[in-house]
């Protein structure tokens, strides 16, 4: 088991990585998140459920603690205000009290809602995170990020509230689909493109064991992965710096959900086409080398198929203004220099913008 810590003004707590993890899980509760006698609700999806629960709660069962599923609907769709308010009715009706602690299993959207959940019930309560998806594991667990969308956009309501610890099988991704899978692993090259050169190059030398989830392999990728994201979070918590680099291949992934209706894209394959735009974008503004943007590129494209892009180029750029991560009317863009290094800049021309959006539809529909 590998043990990463965070550090953040607000709290400490260690992510534990490990195969078969998920059947440690009641031990782990007792050790790290000092769980005693207090009412734990697990909250989760049916069909994360119908796969691990069984596994959870006889771990549970087996150091004697007081459990209660509550399952929630999943998917983008349900990430919303009012799921998480029916939720917290619930648990007043199972009794829980200020001294009860949430246990997240599943996905990202499981994540960001049970921990908001954990943030705002009876002004705060604890929460563990057991994250079930790749991109979960490797991203949204770590560093306190939660909440829920709204009809006008994505996490425009939230808070931070960091977990009492983070419990990582990487195991459990084996029965993803591919597709969702795969979303988990742009997130991965992300994580290398921007401070691992190790990783990155693994990304690169490794694509067969990667997608047929050898075991060492995805360990890796989650561990590696985990380490970036805990370091960048202890450095910054709340994103007033280098937290920022976190988001290579946002800026412009989060216009493509947008102008794809968040259902022809999913998160990691938008990111995955955003970061082709931003080394792009990095190619104009001449912080980046041709090859360097050609190695992006070519990662990238080596983990897909990724599906087409929707949409007409100013409409896509005209939605990057209205990103919550513009600050006082600035487009930040996550530029990589070399691989494993990262800066941010605020003085990318929207000519540039426009020309590596429509260099990505090219590449689309080439790839189609
Ligand atoms: N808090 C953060 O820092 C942060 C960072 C990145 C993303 N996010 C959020 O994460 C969400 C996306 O998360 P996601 O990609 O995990 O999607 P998700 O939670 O919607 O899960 C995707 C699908 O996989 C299923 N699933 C989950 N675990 C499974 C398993 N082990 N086996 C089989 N199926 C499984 C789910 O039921 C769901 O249908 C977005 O809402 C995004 O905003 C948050
Ligand atoms: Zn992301």
């Amino acid at each position: 088991m590998f043990r990463v810590p965070v550090k953040t003004s607000s709290h400490n707590y260690d992510v534990l990585i490990g195969s078969e993890l998920l059947a440690q899980a009641g031990a782990l509760l007792r050790s790290a998140a000092h769980v005693a006698s207090e009412k734990i609700i697990v909250v989760s999806s049916e069909s994360v459920w119908r796969h691990y629960s069984s596994t959870l709660t006889s771990s549970l069962d087996r150091v004697g603690l007081n459990w209660h599923p509550l399952l929630i609907g999943d998917g983008e769709q349900a990430k919303t205000l009012r799921t998480v308010e029916q939720a917290a009715e619930q648990l007043v009706a199972l009794g829980a009290d200020r001294s009860s602690i949430v246990v997240a299993l599943g996905g990202g959207v499981i994540g960001d809602m049970a921990g908001f959940l954990a943030a705002i019930y009876m002004r705060g309560i604890r929460f563990v995170q057991i994250p079930t998806t790749l991109l979960a594991q490797v991203d949204a667990s770590v560093g306190g990020k939660t909440g829920v969308n709204l009809v006008s956009g994505k996490n425009l309501i939230g808070s931070f509230h960091q977990p009492e610890c983070v419990i990582i099988d990487p195991v459990l991704t084996c029965t993803l689909s591919d597709r969702e899978f795969r979303a988990g692993l742009f997130e991965v090259i992300k994580s290398g493109a921007i401070a691992d050169a190790k990783l990155f190059a693994f990304m690169e030398t490794q694509r067969e064991r990667i997608l047929a989830r050898d075991a060492e392999a995805v360990a890796y990728c989650v561990e590696a992965s985990v380490r970036v994201k805990a370091h960048v979070v202890s450095v910054d918590e709340r994103e007033s710096g280098l937290r920022r680099i976190l988001n290579f291949g946002h800026t412009i992934g989060h216009a493509l959900e947008a102008e794809a209706h968040y259902s022809g894209l999913l998160h990691g394959e938008a990111v995955g086409w955003g970061m082709i735009a931003a080394a792009q974008i990095a190619l104009l503004h001449g912080t980046s080398s041709e090859a360097l943007a050609r190695r992006i590129e070519e990662v990238v494209l080596n983990y897909g198929p990724l599906p087409a892009v929707a949409g007409e180029a100013e409409s896509i750029v005209a939605r990057i203004a209205g990103d919550k991560k513009t600050i006082g009317g600035k487009t930040h863009f996550v530029l990589v220099r070399e691989v494993g290094q990262a800066a941010v800049v605020s003085d990318v021309s929207k000519d540039a913008a426009l020309k590596a959006v429509e260099y990505v539809q090219e590449l689309a529909h080439a790839h189609a």
